[in-house]
């Protein structure tokens, strides 16, 4: 008897997490394996730039549905993707709802499937930043309420679910899909058409990512971050691909920092090679956090919480904060080359996907109880 997965994927960072699951799903097809799945991508993220380009790129199949849910308020978005999601699965039943992450689709998903008694697998489950004033926090608190089974990136998250209650035998500390993807397309990585005429050289840049409503939605908060990363960085060019968000609140300013390169936001091949041969990496994003930390990337992270401190305590990721002034210390031990050398994460070794499938042979197999 074979049983279906629903995959679910809605917004960029979901893309790198699922191409590993896919492509060990299509190997154990081959193998004469038992699961199949249905790629059910929501619509969150709908550019090229942002869905489209990492598909093609990271060799993900056509999605089977999109729901085409398309942007909103956090409440209009989940409602829109619960609704949709609840009629696929009236239409045509699954056996499991994967979910990654922590974006909106993550957690509208997670619901509608539970609340129809499908059980729900959340891939980088219990990860914790505290900082509830971030829909991504509470995206994973909900989510995680709601999961059967929970396949884990770092030791941290095994204790937090511990900590709230959830039995070892639903926690699978299976390692990191997105490192899987990284690991798996090192070798292709590739400069984007802008590096020669931008005249960017290995080493001699930085590269920074802000998107977050805190970082970006105010114009004055964003200028002063703007202001101290070009006081610090003795002039290198800082290649910054522009979130759809932050372009928003760029349009309405009238002059930037020269440092600044502005580009569109890289599909995954550029915008790995941009951070690999960075001098280094500032950003409030989270997965950025962790390939940098592979990568050796120094990276310093414009946010007072993390929900990934494996990235700080063992990697080469370090909280600078929210405030400016905090900033200008840390390039200079950047640029007097004191930034710590960093070291990889246990089980951050690229077969992550293969032992999430291979649970889940398991657990479909042998028909687990599916009551939370
Ligand atoms: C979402 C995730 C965040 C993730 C980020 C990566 C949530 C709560 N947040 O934030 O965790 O780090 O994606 O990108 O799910 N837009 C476009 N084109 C698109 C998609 C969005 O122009 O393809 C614009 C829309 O105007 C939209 C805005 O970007 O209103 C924000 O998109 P949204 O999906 O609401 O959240 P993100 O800020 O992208």
């Amino acid at each position: 008897m074979t049983n279906t997965i629903d995959i679910i994927a809605g917004a960029r960072p979901n893309f790198m997490k699922i191409a590993p699951i896919i492509r060990a799903l299509d190997a154990h097809k081959v193998a004469g394996g038992p699961l199949r799945y249905r790629l059910v991508h929501t619509g969150q993220h709908y550019d090229a730039r942002m869905s489209g380009d990492f598909f093609t790129q990271l060799g993900i199949p056509q999605p089977d549905v999109n729901l085409e849910v398309g942007s909103g308020t956090q409440a209009g978005q989940t409602a829109a993707i619960m609704t949709a999601y609840e009629r696929l699965l009236l239409d045509v039943r699954s056996d499991l709802c994967l979910v990654v992450g922590d974006v909106t689709s993550t957690m509208a998903c997670a619901i509608a499937a539970q609340k129809l008694c499908v059980p729900v697998a959340h891939v980088e489950g219990g990860i914790r930043s505290g900082d509830w004033t971030m829909p991504e926090e509470i995206n994973r608190r909900v989510t995680d309420s709601i999961t059967n089974w929970f396949f884990t990136t770092s030791a941290a998250a095994n204790q937090n679910l511990r900590q709230s209650g959830v039995g070892e035998d639903r926690i699978f500390f299976v390692g990191n899909t997105m490192i899987d993807t990284l690991l798996s397309n090192m070798d292709r990585l590739r400069p984007p058409a802008f590096w020669d005429g931008l005249g960017l050289q290995a080493g001699e840049y930085l590269v920074t990512t802000l998107h977050r409503p805190a970082n970006v939605d105010t114009t004055e908060t964003f200028v002063q971050l703007l202001t101290a990363i070009a006081a610090g960085t003795r002039g290198l060019p800082v290649v910054f691909p522009v979130h759809p968000r932050t372009a928003k609140t760029l349009q309405a300013l009238d002059c930037l920092p020269s440092c600044l390169r502005l580009v569109e936001p890289q599909p995954y091949l550029e915008f790995n090679y941009l951070v690999k041969n960075a001098k280094a990496v500032i950003t409030d994003s989270g997965g950025i956090t962790e390939e940098t930390t592979v990568m050796g990337v120094p990276c310093l992270t414009l946010r007072d919480t993390t929900e990934r401190p494996e990235t700080v305590s063992i990697g080469t990721n370090e909280l600078i904060g929210t405030d400016p002034a905090c900033l200008r210390p840390a390039l200079d031990r950047l640029f007097a080359g004191e930034w710590k050398k960093g070291g990889i994460p246990e089980k951050w070794d690229g077969h992550s996907g293969e032992r999430i499938v291979a649970e889940l042979e398991r657990l479909l197999d042998y028909a687990v109880d599916f009551c939370l």
